[in-house]
């Protein structure tokens, strides 16, 4: 199994405030794998400072072979990487085919057969296509982001808390959507807060803790695991 990504011993934070602590994780082709953790355990800076937009202090963020550490967003992005914000993650003044056409600016090539390809493969896009993003619902608004990063057909797409605020049924459907890009060749880095639905559709996990990785492995595993289901994921056992 290939590692599309690679993060080593990286420390990182804000300013002068330490996040990450000697923090390492991968993420092999074609998996989707999850961050779950307290809120504050530092999983969005895990994914920020992937995505070049904090360097890291110490360590590095291995893409194939390559040390993207402290790269520009700008170049992370062409080089594959997508970046799904958890918040802020669309141009709601702006309507559904012009955030597309936004999430592709960086291609430099004619973006309608890819745009047409995400038309097809997320309908009430389509249905939409002309309406202001603001005018979407919550769930409508998350495919809308997933689809913009699609834009640019990365290899590695990193998506923070794709669930939050949306009512259960809407959450279900936005992780079936994850799957599908998932299904369709893009590995996939997951933060969620919903720690058992997010591993529910994940194969690996890492449960974070004041910035350090304090368990991994297979999600099923974590699921199964009694100390991580009682200290992470509200005590019970799935059934
Ligand atoms: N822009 C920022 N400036 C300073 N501290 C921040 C900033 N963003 C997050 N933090 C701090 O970093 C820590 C980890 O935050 P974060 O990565 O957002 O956690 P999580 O996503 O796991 O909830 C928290 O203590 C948070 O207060
Ligand atoms: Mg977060």
């Amino acid at each position: 199994m290939s590692r599309v990504l690679d993060v080593q011993s990286v420390d990182s934070g804000y300013g002068d405030v330490q996040v990450l602590d000697d923090l390492s994780l991968h993420l092999d082709e074609g998996e989707i794998a999850c961050l779950v953790g307290p809120n504050g355990a530092g999983k969005s800076t895990v994914l920020k400072t992937v995505f070049g937009m904090l360097e890291p202090w110490t360590g590095s963020v291995m893409l194939g072979g390559r040390n993207i550490g402290g790269m520009a967003p700008e170049e992370i992005v062409r080089i594959g990487v997508g970046y799904v914000p958890q918040t802020e993650n669309v141009f709601g003044s702006l309507t559904i085919d012009e955030n597309l056409r936004m999430g592709g600016v960086a291609r430099g090539d004619d973006l309608d057969p890819v745009i047409e390809e995400l038309y097809d493969r997320f309908p009430i896009l389509t249905e939409k296509k002309k309406a202001k993003a603001r005018t979407l619902s919550g769930g409508q608004r998350q495919v809308l982001a997933f689809a913009r990063a699609l834009v640019m057909e990365p290899d590695v797409l990193l998506i923070d808390e794709p669930s939050a605020g949306l009512a259960p049924n809407t959450a279900a459907e936005v992780f079936e959507d994850v799957q599908t890009v998932n299904e369709l060749g893009t590995s996939i880095l997951m933060v969620e807060q919903n720690a058992r639905e997010g591993l529910g559709i994940s194969d690996r996990g890492y449960v974070l803790d004041q910035g350090t990785v304090e368990f991994e492995g297979d999600a099923d595993s974590l699921l199964d695991d009694p100390e991580v289901s009682e200290l992470y994921l509200g005590g019970g056992t799935r059934h």
